[in-house]
C-alpha cells in the first residue's frame, strides 16, 4: 500500500503536467485536442474522498468534478465522455443478496470496454499473486462497485454502550473500498500482545474494538500507546485503527483525548501494560461484567472501510499474503466465482499449534507440522464439531498451489449444521446478535442460522489458513461459565429463535 501511494503521488504529478500541456495546447491551437485523456467521474457513490487519478494514458479518474471543470474549454468533452462511460464503469447496485454474489452478473464486455488492450492479458494475473496490479484494482473496482466510507472519529451509542469509534486511527488514512481487506477483531487490553504477530502477517488494515469499562480504560490507552510507539516496527501505527467501547454504567471519570496524548511519545522503558495482567484484577472481572463479544464484533466490523472484511479472533494469525492472493482471485473471477448466484462467504481453515513452535507461514509448512502432530485442527479438544470444515481432511491432504482458489463449496447443513466458520465476507452479511455474551457460548450460532436460511455458499479457500496463538487448548470445566451458557442457550432458543423465524423464515436443514 505504501508503494501504491508513492505510485499515486507519481501519477498525480504526471497528471498535473498533462493538464498543463492540455491547457496550453487548447490555447495555442484553439481546437479540441484529440481525446488522449478521458475523464471518468466516479463520484456518484456519494464519497467525499479526495481526487484519485489513474492510468493517464487511457483514462483518468477524477473524484472532484470542480477540479475537472477548471480545464475550462475542455468541459464539454469531459461531460460527454462521462455520460458515455459511467454506465459501464458502474454496474447496477440493484442487489438483493450479498454484494459479492453480484460479481457474476457484471458484464465482462463492459469491463473490456473500459480496460486497456494490454491489461486484458490473462497472464497478468498469474505473474505474481502477492502483488495487486493496476489491472486487478480496476477489475475489483468494477466487479465490486462498492462505496467508500468515512474515516472520522465519532462518539456514538450502540444499545447499552458508548462507542468511541476511530478513537485512534491507522495512518493508512482513507481507503478505497476495493483496494484491500480489513481484519475486524476485538479484545480486552490483556489480549493486546496478539496485535503485533497478527498485523505482521496480515499487513493490511485492522479494525480493533476494545472493551474498556471503568478503570480498564487507563491501561487500555497505555497499551495502545505502547504498541504504537515502543515496538521496533511501525506496522501497528500504519494499519491498526482502535475503537473503544464502554458500558453506560461504567464510564470512567477521565477519557484521555488522543489529540493530546498522541503528541508525545510513550515512555518505552515501562513494561508493556498488556503483559502479565492478572485478569481477576481487571475492572471487568471485579465488577463481574460479562464480555459483550458480539457488540465488540459488530463495532469492529461496522467501522471497516473496505468491501471485504475478515471478522476474526485476535488470537488467530492469518497466513501471509492472504490479502493480495484473495483479491487477485476475486479479480480473476474464474469458476466457480463467476457461476453461483447465491450469496457467499469465504471460510478459512483453522489450526492450533504447540506452545513452543513457530507459526507456519505456508500450507506446506503447516502440513509438515500436522504430520508431526505439532499442529492440529482448531479446538480439536474443545469443540471439534464447531469448527470442522466440510472436506477438511481433503483440504489437509491437498498440496499447496501457486494461486488462491475455491477449494470446495460447503453448506451449513447436515453434519455441519452447527458449524461456526470464520470467513471473509462483506458488510452485507448478517450481523452478530448484540445480546449474547462470550461467557454464554454459541454466540455466533444465530448468524450461522441466518446464513443457512439465506442459502449462503461457503466457498472454502484452498491455501489460506488461520493459526491460533501457539498453545493447544484443552477443555476445562468452569461451573460459572456452564451456568451462564445454559442461561444463554435458553434465551437463544426461546427469545431469539422465534424472532429469526419471523424475520428470515425457515429452511429445511437449518438449525442454530
Ligand atoms: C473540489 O476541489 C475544489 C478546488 O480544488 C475545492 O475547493 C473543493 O472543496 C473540492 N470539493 C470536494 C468535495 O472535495
Ligand atoms: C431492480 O430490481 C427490480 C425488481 O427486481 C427490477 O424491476 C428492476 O428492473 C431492477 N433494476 C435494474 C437497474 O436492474
Ligand atoms: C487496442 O485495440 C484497438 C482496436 O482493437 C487497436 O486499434 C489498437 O491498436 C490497440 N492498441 C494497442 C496499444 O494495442
Ligand atoms: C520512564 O520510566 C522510567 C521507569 O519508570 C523512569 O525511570 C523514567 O524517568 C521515565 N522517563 C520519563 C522521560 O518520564
Ligand atoms: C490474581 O489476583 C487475585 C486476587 O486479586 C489473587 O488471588 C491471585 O492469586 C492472583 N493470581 C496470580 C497468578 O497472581
Ligand atoms: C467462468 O470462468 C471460467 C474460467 O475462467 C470460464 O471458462 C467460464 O467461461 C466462465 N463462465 C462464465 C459464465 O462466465
Amino acid at each position: 500500500m505504501v508503494a501504491n501511494r508513492r505510485n499515486f503521488i507519481f501519477r498525480v504529478s504526471i497528471v498535473i503536467n498533462v493538464i498543463v500541456l492540455f491547457y496550453t495546447a487548447l490555447h495555442l491551437s484553439g481546437t479540441y485536442p484529440s481525446p488522449q485523456i478521458e475523464w471518468v467521474q466516479i463520484t456518484s457513490d456519494g464519497s467525499e474522498k479526495s481526487a484519485e487519478l489513474r492510468d493517464t494514458r487511457e483514462y483518468t479518474i477524477v473524484r472532484n468534478d470542480t477540479e475537472s471543470r477548471t480545464v475550462d474549454s475542455g468541459v464539454k468533452i469531459v461531460e460527454e465522455l462521462t455520460s458515455q462511460i459511467t454506465p459501464s464503469t458502474m454496474p447496477s447496485t440493484n442487489k438483493t443478496t450479498s454484494s459479492t454474489a453480484s460479481i457474476a452478473d457484471v458484464d465482462s464486455k463492459a469491463l473490456e470496454a473500459q480496460s486497456t488492450n494490454e491489461s486484458l492479458d490473462e497472464n497478468a494475473y498469474t505473474l505474481d499473486e502477492n502483488v495487486i496490479s493496476e489491472t486487478t484494482y480496476s477489475r475489483l473496482r468494477s466487479l465490486l462497485a462498492c462505496k467508500d466510507r468515512y474515516f472520522l472519529p465519532e462518539q456514538l451509542q450502540r444499545g447499552e454502550y458508548w462507542v468511541l469509534k476511530n478513537y485512534i486511527r491507522a495512518e493508512h488514512g482513507e481507503l478505497e473500498c476495493h483496494e484491500t481487506i480489513t481484519y475486524t477483531t476485538h479484545a480486552g487490553y490483556e489480549f493486546l500482545d496478539n496485535v503485533l504477530p497478527l498485523v505482521e502477517r496480515w499487513l493490511a488494515p485492522v479494525s480493533l474494538a476494545i472493551h474498556a469499562p471503568g478503570t480498564d480504560l487507563a491501561p487500555t490507552v497505555d497499551s495502545i500507546r505502547y504498541l504504537r510507539d515502543c515496538l521496533s516496527t511501525d506496522v501497528i501505527k500504519q494499519y491498526v485503527t482502535f475503537h473503544i467501547f464502554i458500558p453506560n454504567k461504567h464510564i470512567p471519570e477521565n477519557i484521555p483525548d488522543p489529540s493530546k496524548f498522541l503528541a508525545t511519545s510513550y515512555n518505552c522503558t515501562l513494561s508493556p501494560p498488556y503483559m502479565n495482567v492478572n485478569v481477576s484484577d481487571t475492572y471487568m472481572k471485579q465488577k463481574k461484567i460479562l464480555y459483550p463479544v458480539n457488540v465488540a464484533r459488530n463495532i469492529a466490523r461496522d467501522a471497516a472501510l473496505t468491501h471485504f472484511i475478515l471478522p476474526s479472533d485476535i488470537e488467530l494469525y492469518p497466513s501471509p499474503n492472504l490479502v493480495p492472493k484473495f483479491l487477485n482471485m476475486i479479480a480473476r473471477n474464474a469458476s466457480p466465482l463467476n457461476k453461483s448466484t447465491n450469496p457467499r462467504v469465504f471460510p478459512i481453515s483453522l489450526f492450533e499449534v504447540a506452545a513452543n513452535v513457530q507459526v507456519p507461514s505456508t500450507k506446506t509448512e503447516l502440513q509438515a507440522m500436522l504430520e508431526k502432530k505439532i499442529a492440529i485442527p482448531f479446538h480439536k479438544f474443545v469443540c471439534q464439531t464447531c469448527h470442522n470444515l466440510p472436506q477438511g481432511q481433503q483440504w489437509m491432504k491437498a498440496p499447496e498451489t501457486s494461486q488462491m482458489d475455491v477449494f470446495h463449496i460447503g453448506k451449513r447443513e447436515g453434519k455441519y449444521v452447527h458449524w461456526e466458520p470464520i470467513f471473509i465476507g462483506t458488510h452485507q452479511d448478517p450481523h452478530y446478535d448484540d445480546r449474547l455474551s462470550w461467557e454464554g457460548k454459541k454466540d455466533k450460532m444465530t448468524q450461522g442460522y441466518i446464513l443457512c436460511v439465506k442459502n449462503y455458499d461457503f466457498m472454502i479457500l484452498n491455501n489460506a489458513f488461520l493459526i491460533h496463538k501457539p498453545g493447544i487448548k484443552h477443555y476445562k470445566k468452569d461451573t460459572r461459565r456452564e451456568y451462564l451458557a445454559s442461561k444463554q442457550t435458553f434465551f437463544v432458543k426461546n427469545v431469539i429463535m422465534p424472532e429469526l423465524r419471523k424475520l428470515f423464515g425457515t429452511k429445511t436443514g437449518c438449525a442454530l
